[in-house]
């Protein structure tokens, strides 16, 4: 017999019913509402679970760089990063190199390009500052005034290769060697390298990161012979010393990076879009993870592969690794859309789920 409270049978039926699509309906708002908030905790589970021993002890060298977040630092204390580049036809590549150091955790960004590009690269975001001074005469002695208020500086995104602007740039290199603060150069500041390479040659906190053409070129030009077919870690090892032992990173599928001593590949999964920009993207990421290296080493930081590698390698495996999972990751989502723009929004939790100090599989606490 059926109890009095319960409805007739065809209306159990609609209840049910209207249940179940309810309960579809849910499970699938949360699915899109996860991937349109790019929340891919739940939309790629794993995605960033780690293979080997020796790449979790490698992430782990990078945490012990990372300079802890603390209420009582004050501005700046994170990092104030120089992006040397910007002109009339490339604007875009110093922002991406600012963004990304600022979204990597830099304070403050500095981008000097010349006085065409400024309030182009202004407009693009309230974040960076812009000084148009890269084609000034006076160019040189203003950008020394900044710089010493700089820990670190990115040479070459969208530099242009105009022969009064390379001629400022050499000055603004010569005058970080000088103040010893950390260098990396890319782009068409390895064009300047490649055709004056006595700028950088024999100065240790530089880092160089051409990619294949760019390093042939170099090799070429240092050591007068085409590189040896397929021997990219003795062929980097061999730039770097013929240079002075100064850190090549040598992008490609795997980063192979040498300081003329050890040899590391960071060899990250990335993305098959070759998408313009994420160049500039390394190069922003590994400018602040420079500073933090020379600064963790100055502190006295205490990590087994810190000390093998040293500083450089280990910023630029951080800044390698970075890079890549932000494009796997944008490219999971965009597939041949993406662009450099779209690893942007990766920064923040790729940054949280490889390097913070609660580590991969310890969630930071959220919210
Ligand atoms: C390159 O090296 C790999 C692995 O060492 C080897 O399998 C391959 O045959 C080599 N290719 C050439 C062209 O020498
Ligand atoms: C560079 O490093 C190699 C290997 O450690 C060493 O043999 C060489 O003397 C170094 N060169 C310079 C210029 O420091």
């Amino acid at each position: 017999m059926k109890p009095k409270w319960l409805p007739p049978d065809h209306s159990r039926k609609l209840v049910a019913i209207v249940f179940i699509v309810f309960l579809v309906m849910f499970a699938i708002r949360r699915g899109l509402y996860h991937s349109l908030h790019f929340k891919h905790r739940l939309v790629h589970p794993g995605v960033l679970s780690m293979s080997t021993d020796h790449r979790g002890d490698l992430l782990e060298m990078v945490r012990s760089i990372v300079p802890p977040l603390a209420y009582d630092r004050h501005k700046g204390q994170a990092g104030r990063v120089g992006v040397v580049g910007g002109c009339q036809e490339y604007t875009g590549a110093p922002y991406f190199a600012g963004i990304a150091a600022l979204k990597s955790g830099a304070d403050l960004a500095h981008v000097f390009c010349t006085s065409d590009a400024a309030t182009v690269i202004k407009s693009y975001s309230p974040e960076l500052i812009v000084h148009p001074l890269l084609d000034k005469q006076t160019g040189v002695a203003e950008m020394s005034t900044w710089m010493e208020r700089l820990h670190t500086l990115v040479v070459g995104p969208g530099m242009g290769r105009e022969q009064h602007i390379m001629d400022n740039v050499k000055g603004v290199i010569a005058k970080a060697r000088q103040l010893s603060i950390p260098v990396v150069i890319d782009a068409d500041g390895l064009w300047l390298v490649t055709v004056s390479p006595e700028v950088i040659t024999g100065y240790n906190k530089a880092i160089l990161t051409p990619n294949i053409v760019e390093f042939n070129r170099l090799f070429q030009a240092m050591l007068g012979k085409q590189p040896e077919k397929n021997a990219s870690s003795e062929n980097v090892k061999q730039l770097s010393q013929a240079m002075g032992n100064l850190t090549i990173v040598q992008k490609g599928q795997t980063d192979v990076i040498s300081n003329g001593d050890k040899v590391l590949l960071a060899d990250a999964e990335g993305s098959p879009c070759r998408a313009g920009g994420q160049g500039d993207i390394l190069s922003g990421a590994m400018g602040v993870f420079t500073f933090w290296g020379y600064d963790a080493v100055r502190r006295g930081v205490d990590n087994p592969l810190l000390k093998e590698y040293g500083p450089s390698i280990a910023a630029a495996y951080g800044a390698s690794t970075l890079t890549k999972t932000c494009s796997r990751l944008a490219f999971s989502k965009w597939g041949r859309s993406m662009g450099a723009a779209d690893l942007i929004p990766e920064i923040h939790y790729v940054f949280e789920e490889l390097f913070e100090m609660s580590g991969p599989g310890t969630p930071v606490q959220r919210l």
